[in-house]
């Protein structure tokens, strides 16, 4: 028989990213409107830790729709991978009353709450919120389409000077270990080359591609490199051309934290409010340990530990589309 809820607490977990707010005004406003009291857990696990812990009401969430970061703080809490920490956690729920929880996070997030949930009988939906694009069993995450649309926004300003200048330029996108947001990034604002952690970077192709531009006296190039590629990201490719390619003049941008902060798109503060809404729904029905994902524009349940074993896959037809358009 699947626990009836009553109290939801609501948290953000691991790197925010733009479209939490979003996410967190749904969970509380849905929550109210089927008559569900809504907690707000402050700096993730942490809080829970912690207990910092507040009531929240239709209110609390107004005038944040449109705001980066997340009203409720995040944090990387160390103490959660502990049991110790967890029982603490468990034992603050239970002072509020609390008896689900929505997290608002990645997939390290979700992996800790599957093993909250499993210890203490807590029901948890996740709601993939990270810019990096990195879980399993989603078309889209929270928070990624603005962090794309921020870095194309600061390419497409380098390619001004890059071009002036007759310049390589090679610029870093955050993602971790995942490759979509300079896939994506570098696609739309047409890169040369695009180097993931998902695939190997050969760097003698990488010379011997600029070589032949350089023959033909196409001296302005991009390379956009995820910062968890193989090869030692941005400063590393660069010293290398530098070396082998005297002529060319190379600079580096690491873009960072600007990736992660602004107002979030309409995209990501639709798909927030859809997810937020759907997974107290899912609460509600009995529906437990999933997070709610994207397939093709509609709402997916998929099994928390989906997201903690698989990992998003790039396929081949990327790679093609980035060396096809950029000859
Ligand atoms: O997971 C989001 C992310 O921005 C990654 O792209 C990046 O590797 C990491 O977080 C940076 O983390 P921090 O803000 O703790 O330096």
């Amino acid at each position: 028989m699947a626990k009836t809820v009553t109290k939801i607490g609501v948290l953000t977990s691991g790197g925010d990213a733009p479209g939490m707010n979003a996410a967190i005004r749904a969970v509380v406003r849905t929550g109210i409107y089927y008559g569900l009291d809504v907690y707000g857990i402050i700096r993730g696990y942490s809080g829970m830790v912690e207990g910092d812990i507040i009531r929240m009401h239709g209110k609390s969430v107004a005038n944040i729709i449109q705001r980066g970061g997340t009203i409720l703080k995040t944090s990387r809490c160390l103490d959660f991978y502990k049991k110790e920490g967890r029982e603490k956690a468990y034992q603050h729920l239970k002072k509020h009353g609390i008896d689900s929880l929505v997290i608002i996070g990645g997939d390290g997030s979700f992996r800790g709450a599957q093993i909250f949930s499993n210890e203490f009988d807590i029901p948890c939906i996740g709601l993939p919120g990270t810019i990096d694009k990195d879980i399993a069993g989603t078309d889209f995450t929270i928070g990624f389409d603005t962090a794309v649309n921020t870095a194309v926004e600061a390419i497409d300003k380098i390619r001004d000077t890059m071009d002036a200048h007759d310049r390589l330029f090679i610029i870093e996108v955050m993602g971790r270990d995942s490759g979509y947001i300079a896939l994506h990034s570098g696609i739309s604002t047409g890169a040369e080359n695009i180097l993931i952690p998902e695939r190997r970077t050969d760097i003698e192709a990488v010379i011997v591609a600029l070589t032949e531009k350089e023959r033909r006296q196409k001296l302005v190039n991009l390379i956009v490199v995820a910062e968890g590629e193989g090869f030692g990201g941005a400063d590393e490719v660069a010293k290398i051309i530098k070396e082998r390619m005297p002529s060319q003049e190379v600079r580096v941008c690491i873009l960072g934290h600007i990736q992660r902060g602004g107002a979030p798109s309409c995209f990501d503060r639709v798909i927030a409010s859809r997810m937020g809404f759907a997974a107290v729904e899912c609460l509600i029905e009995g529906r437990h340990n999933i997070f709610i994902g994207i397939i093709n524009n509609r709402l997916h349940y998929i099994p928390l530990n989906e997201a903690v074993k698989k990992k998003q896959r790039i396929s081949d037809d990327w790679m093609k589309i980035v060396r096809i358009l950029s000859t």
